[in-house]
């Protein structure tokens, strides 16, 4: 499926995408099922890493700052009981996936190198460009967490912000189970802050503008399954709780050129026994 002259001029005036039909049913079932084994073959118990973008120190804890070369687990931050047990089935109680399946799992790998992004990732003049992070996001019904208003660039911080994401919808995104929403033009404002290792340890925000988001310019993005939707770096996006009794699953990749410059002070690290790869 090419992306025509037009799509692209769109995206780089809106700093979005919306890509209908970009992946066939059957293979967005297929990751659904590698996901839901991968989950039934993970022991949770002393793993209590909960995700949310809310709460930044727990966020920062190791065992998500170590995850960018792992496939590791997180869980809705209302996943738990008072006394730290899950209230539901641990099937039932993750956020989310991450952050390198798409190098450590083949089912995964194979998708996301796949000739149709490879084809699309091309298009959008990223010279080089490497597979820097992964998620599987599960949305949970009824308790799939709030992700408030960012750019993915306060987070995958690169020198210049060549950095676009790609997020398929595994299942119906609509504003009832969470779906995203999108600021149109929003990637013109300029980077807001940036998420940064501290000297001292931990993570810290760097701001460089402080001013509220003017979230009256969001829109939702209603897509059906198998959709794409394409993000540049820097446009303001978020999705709100899931209080639906359906899940919105979606699969998200990130990719960076080579040429960028990736500093040593994200979050996200690799080992160097496993660079950053292509495709
Ligand atoms: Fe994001």
């Amino acid at each position: 499926m090419r992306i025509t002259p037009e799509k692209l001029e769109r995206y780089q005036r809106d700093g979005f995408l919306v890509m209908e039909n970009f992946v066939d049913r059957e293979s967005c079932d297929r990751l659904r099922a590698r996901a839901e084994e991968l989950v039934r073959d993970f022991d949770p118990r002393g793993i209590v890493s909960i995700f949310s973008t809310r709460e930044q120190n727990r966020l920062s804890d190791d065992y998500f700052l170590e995850s960018g070369d792992k496939v590791r687990f997180f869980f809705e931050e209302d996943a738990f009981l008072s006394d730290g047990s899950l209230k539901r089935r641990k099937e039932y109680s993750i956020n989310k996936i991450g952050h390198a399946l798409h190098d450590l799992d083949p089912v995964f790998s194979e998708f996301s190198r796949t000739p149709d992004i490879q084809q699309l990732v091309a298009a959008l003049d990223i010279e080089h460009p490497l597979l820097l992070q992964s998620m599987y996001i599960f949305k949970q019904p009824r308790i799939g967490g709030e992700v408030t208003c960012h750019q993915d660039s306060t987070f995958l911080y690169s020198e210049p912000q060549d950095i676009a994401g790609l997020w398929f919808a595994l299942e119906d995104a609509n504003i009832d189970n969470g779906c995203l929403w999108v600021m149109p033009g929003g990637h013109t404002l300029g980077l807001k802050s940036r998420w940064l290792r501290a000297a001292e340890g931990g993570m810290k925000f760097e701001v460089f503008d402080s001013s509220p988001w003017p979230e009256a310019r969001l829109i939702p993005l209603e897509v059906t399954k198998g959709s794409l939707i394409l993000l540049n770096g820097l446009l303001p996006h978020k999705s709100r709780a899931n209080r639906s009794s359906k899940s919105r699953q979606a699969y998200t990749l990130h990719v960076i050129s080579a040429r960028c410059t990736y500093p040593e002070s994200n979050w996200l690290k690799r080992s160097p026994m496993m660079p950053l790869r292509g495709f």
